[in-house]
């Protein structure tokens, strides 16, 4: 059976690391000491951090512009501003269900402020593991937010690469394909090990190890392969720093400076690669 992450003081946290690059204040010393250990080889981890968050939220407004008002985000992360929440609630009949296996992440997403600074019915938070399509897709709670006979924008940032090749991440993808309805898109983001410094990826690998979860880069072409067979939204698969974020997106100036900075052609490629992409709506 899989069970929700311990809650461990002594060990570095992945959702409170990423809350820290994305410059949120959820976060402990082991934590802030694990981040220092990974930026003195990986400097511009802050920078992949925000623009993996910032496509996330360009995949949500997408999606909301194309009439989908419907969210499921697994592996959600802490509600570190600016979060998914905070967009899809621009648009109204949203509802969205958040899946996390932290217990930190559960108990902040569910003290943070309503969407739309009113108590709704609309936003769930609830403790799955991704692994575990079906027992996400069966969870009463999800069942009373979300109608599955209708389209729904799922989010898998970030979040496969925590999952072992022993739990195929493959078949994660298809099974939830599979309680899709036609019409609905996937978005995927993925820490990618072609084209990355090996020294890099061996380093963060390691300072990922010794917190409470591993972190695998995958090749490229295996990333690829997890949504093969299904058509990609325009422009299919691109490093995050790279993806083109509507500039109506609403983002906080530390964001929208380093996005604006990682499209510079000039400026040198992370020595990390993070690819992403979105799904055309899927036929179901
Ligand atoms: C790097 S954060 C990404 C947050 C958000 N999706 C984003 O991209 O901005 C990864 C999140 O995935 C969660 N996670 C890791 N393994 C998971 C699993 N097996 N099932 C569900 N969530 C998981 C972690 O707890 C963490 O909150």
């Amino acid at each position: 059976m899989l069970l929700m992450n311990e809650l461990d003081p002594l060990k570095a946290n992945a959702a409170r690391m990423y809350d820290l690059f994305l410059g949120g204040k959820d976060n402990y010393v082991v934590d802030r000491d694990a981040v220092a250990a990974l930026m003195e080889v990986f400097p511009e981890a802050p920078q992949l951090a925000r623009a993996n968050r910032v496509f996330a939220l360009d995949a949500i407004q997408r999606a909301a512009r194309s009439g989908i008002r419907q969210f499921l985000d697994i592996g959600a992360g802490l509600p570190t501003s600016p979060n998914v929440f905070e967009v899809a609630g621009q648009y109204p009949g949203t509802r969205v269900v958040g899946v996390d296996n932290d217990p930190v992440v559960l108990s902040h997403c569910r003290a943070r402020p309503p969407m739309g600074g009113v108590v709704d019915q609309s936003i769930v938070v609830i403790d799955g593991d991704v692994r575990c399509p079906e027992a996400i897709f069966a969870d009463w709670q999800l069942r009373d937010v979300l109608d599955l006979e209708q389209p729904v924008a799922v989010l898998l940032a970030a979040v496969l690469h925590f999952v072992g090749d022993i739990d195929d991440p493959a078949a994660i993808v298809t099974r939830i394909r599979q309680r899709l309805a036609p019409g609905s898109v996937i978005a995927l983001s993925h820490a990618c090990s072609t084209g990355s410094d090996p020294t890099a990826v061996d380093h963060i690998t390691k300072i990922y190890s010794d917190s409470d979860v591993r972190l695998h880069f995958r090749p490229e072409d295996q990333i690829r392969s997890l949504l093969s067979g299904v058509d990609l939204a325009h422009p299919g698969w691109t490093d995050v720093q790279h993806w083109p974020a509507s500039p109506t997106l609403d983002l906080p100036e530390t964001f929208g400076e380093l996005v604006r900075a990682d499209n510079d052609p000039y400026r040198a490629p992370p020595k990390a690669r993070m690819v992403a992409t979105v799904t055309a709506p899927v036929p179901g």
